[in-house]
């Protein structure tokens, strides 16, 4: 399985497995929106020809006491097509995804999402970092990892995503 930035010709591919892994429109919608908007990355996993699995990063902001020039992604969404599902696609892309963001110089990444999934890659509750979410969700879904370490030391605040969430639910 290779696991690459997406290219121009894959957005239709992408676009239905993230209706047919969400089982809804509304993230297919999401990444359409954002693509463009400025510091987005987006990865695809390939098995075969076929994309079987996709990843997105979106910048966010901190409301509140931050340096201006820290970098910050969101992670989201993450799909793989359903067949494809628990056979480490999703861990794979991840880790591939955070290693490429901190190659490009993300200081930090953020996500919402299971706890137990999300540790493994060294996610940790936001809230240790002083950073909350503007979406009133249990304490331990919002995670955030350092990509470079101390990073996060003296910020603290709301993590914004990008307007285009608010369209998202
Ligand atoms: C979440 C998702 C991307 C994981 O991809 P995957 O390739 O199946 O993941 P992996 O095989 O690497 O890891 C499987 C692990 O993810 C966990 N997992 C799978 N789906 C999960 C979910 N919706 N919530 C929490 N944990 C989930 C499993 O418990 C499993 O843990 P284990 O390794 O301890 O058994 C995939 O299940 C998916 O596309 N789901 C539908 C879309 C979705 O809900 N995306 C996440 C929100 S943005």
């Amino acid at each position: 399985m290779d696991i690459r930035t997406e290219k121009p010709e894959d957005l239709e591919a992408v676009r239905n497995l993230n209706i047919v892994a969400f089982g809804r429109e509304n993230e297919a919608n999401l990444v359409d929106r954002l693509r463009g908007s400025g510091s987005t990355f987006s990865f695809v996993a390939v098995q075969s020809d076929r994309i079987v699995g996709h990843l997105f990063f979106s910048l966010v902001t901190v409301e509140g006491k931050c340096s201006k020039n820290l970098s910050i992604l969101g992670l989201a969404p993450v799909a793989v097509l359903p067949n494809y599902q628990r056979q480490a696609i999703g861990t794979r892309m991840i880790r591939q995804g955070l290693k490429e963001c901190g190659r490009a110089g993300v200081q930090a990444v953020v996500v919402l999402g299971h706890p137990d999934f999300y540790s493994r890659f060294g996610f940790i509750p936001a809230s240790r970092k002083s950073l909350g979410c503007e979406y009133d969700v249990p304490d331990e879904a919002f995670m955030v990892l350092e990509l470079e370490s101390g990073a996060l030391q003296d910020c603290s605040g709301t993590v914004k995503y990008r307007s285009e969430f608010s369209l998202c639910e």
